[in-house]
């Protein structure tokens, strides 16, 4: 199996930590989100102890909360201190409400508006990592309002093409995220962040793209920012004392993705990050990194009921479930790839070929193709989805009014509800 918390019972059933997840998905609801604990717990620790030991001790993995937000997930990540993204005030408030300290969090986002930067500010936000000058101007004013100086890391675009989905690559020099390196507004907004009087400028920060495997893009990122550090250090006497290097390791989606040593690869790029310091006679920054995917991806799957199952003869076979582009956008946005079994026949040969789709008014509700499922597959069985505990409960709607899922948390053995399936009359909640 792609990850090692998925095994198969004797009577070919699919276990998700240690626990049979169809005899879960009828104790909980169909269809439905769970999550592996200890696998979070599991995926943190290889972030926080990998840089600790190859950057030291000021080094500090930060999760980017966009991946998954919900209060549980923010009280393990707190307990196993890592510091936090967040791009919004939901974020941030969720983070909050889970009693996260926000001394740790870093305030995303290319768009902050004047609501939202008094909102962190009022809250205490750690650091607003600014995105352009307009930002800075306004968190400067807000932060005077408050009687604060306001910790910074300024957003740059390195000019990287992680040749990754398009939509999801945000590194390159015409990305709508930062301030580019290429074009000077890199420096230009670094020497309006020195003058303004309510800004603390604490370093910089880059992000090159998402479900990235190969360790080149790391490479050449660190590169690329500190040789700009050193630029800076020389031009302007500043020396910046943190370097955020974004978030991007890639999981298994299938088994044809590859497996990644996300430690080995921390050392490696702290390698490379050292010997470019003592090149450049830079002491060297307190790293962060931000990843996301890679700390809760592989913690989740998703149940779905089978229902009506269509076979259109010379054609293809569709085989129905009761969730969909709602609760997984993916494949509709990404054409995303994923692992599909039935979870209580692991042990039958796959020889039916099919879409997997949901239930939503439109075709594009698909969760996805080419499918090997068991020819024996029927209305009432159980399917997982596997790999879905990134960017799935957080891009989740309400299309069509279907009520969002629940999540349950799984650990040693016990299973907790941690976020309530969304009922009806959650839907008109705010209809007037
Ligand atoms: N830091 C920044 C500034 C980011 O923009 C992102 C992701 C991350 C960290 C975390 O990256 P990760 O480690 O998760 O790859 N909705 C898309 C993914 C969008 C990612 C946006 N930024 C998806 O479903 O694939």
């Amino acid at each position: 199996m792609i990850c090692k918390n998925l095994t198969i019972s004797t009577e070919g059933h699919l276990l998700f930590a240690g626990q049979d997840v169809a005899s879960l998905l009828r104790e909980y609801g169909s269809p439905l989100y769970l999550f592996d604990e200890d696998r979070i717990r599991e995926n943190c620790r290889t972030y926080y102890n990998a840089m600790k030991e190859a950057f030291g001790e000021k080094a500090l993995p930060l999760y980017a909360s966009k991946a998954a937000s919900f209060k549980e997930i923010y009280r393990i990540v707190n307990s196993e201190q890592l510091g936090i993204d967040v791009v919004s005030c939901g974020e941030i408030y969720t983070a909050k409400a889970a009693g996260f300290d926000l001394s740790k969090t870093y305030f995303h986002s290319n768009n902050k508006t004047d609501e939202d930067i008094a909102f962190a500010i009022e809250n205490g936000i750690g650091y607003f990592v600014a995105d352009n000058e307009e930002e800075l101007y306004a968190v400067d004013r807000i932060a005077a309002e408050k009687g604060i100086c306001q910790k910074i890391l300024l957003r740059l675009t390195p000019g990287i093409d992680t040749h990754t989905y398009e939509a999801i690559n945000t590194g390159k020099v015409d990305s709508k995220f930062g301030s580019a390196i290429e074009t000077g507004q890199a420096e230009a907004i670094t020497k309006l962040a020195l003058k303004l009087p309510h800004l603390q400028l604490m370093g910089f920060h880059c992000h090159v793209g998402s479900q990235v495997f190969d360790s080149d893009t790391f490479f050449r990122s660190a590169e690329i920012m500190l040789n700009f550090m050193a630029e800076m250090a020389k031009k302007h006497h500043y020396i910046a004392e943190e370097l955020d290097l974004g978030g991007g390791y890639g999981v298994r989606y299938t088994e044809s993705d590859p497996t990644i040593d996300i430690a080995a690869n921390i050392h490696q790029v702290a390698d490379c990050v050292k010997t470019k310091c003592a090149a450049l006679g830079l002491p060297l920054p307190a790293i962060r990194l931000e990843p996301g995917r890679s700390i809760v991806a592989d913690a989740g799957l998703t149940l779905y009921t089978v229902g009506t199952i269509k076979q259109i003869p010379g054609y293809k076979n569709y085989v129905s479930v009761d969730g969909g582009m709602t609760d997984n956008p993916r494949f509709a946005l990404y054409n995303a790839p994923y692992t599909v079994v039935a979870a209580e026949k692991m042990n039958e040969e796959t020889d039916f070929h099919c879409s997997v789709v949901g239930r939503c008014c439109e075709s594009g509700d698909i969760i996805q193709e080419n499918v090997a499922l068991p020819s024996t597959i029927k209305r009432g069985d159980v399917l997982a989805v596997l790999t879905t505990g990134a960017y799935n409960f957080s891009m989740a709607s309400n299309y069509n009014r279907i009520p969002r899922l629940p999540v349950v948390m799984l650990k040693e053995g016990t299973a907790r509800l941690v976020v309530k399936r969304e009922t009806l009359d959650d839907l008109i909640r705010n209809d007037i």
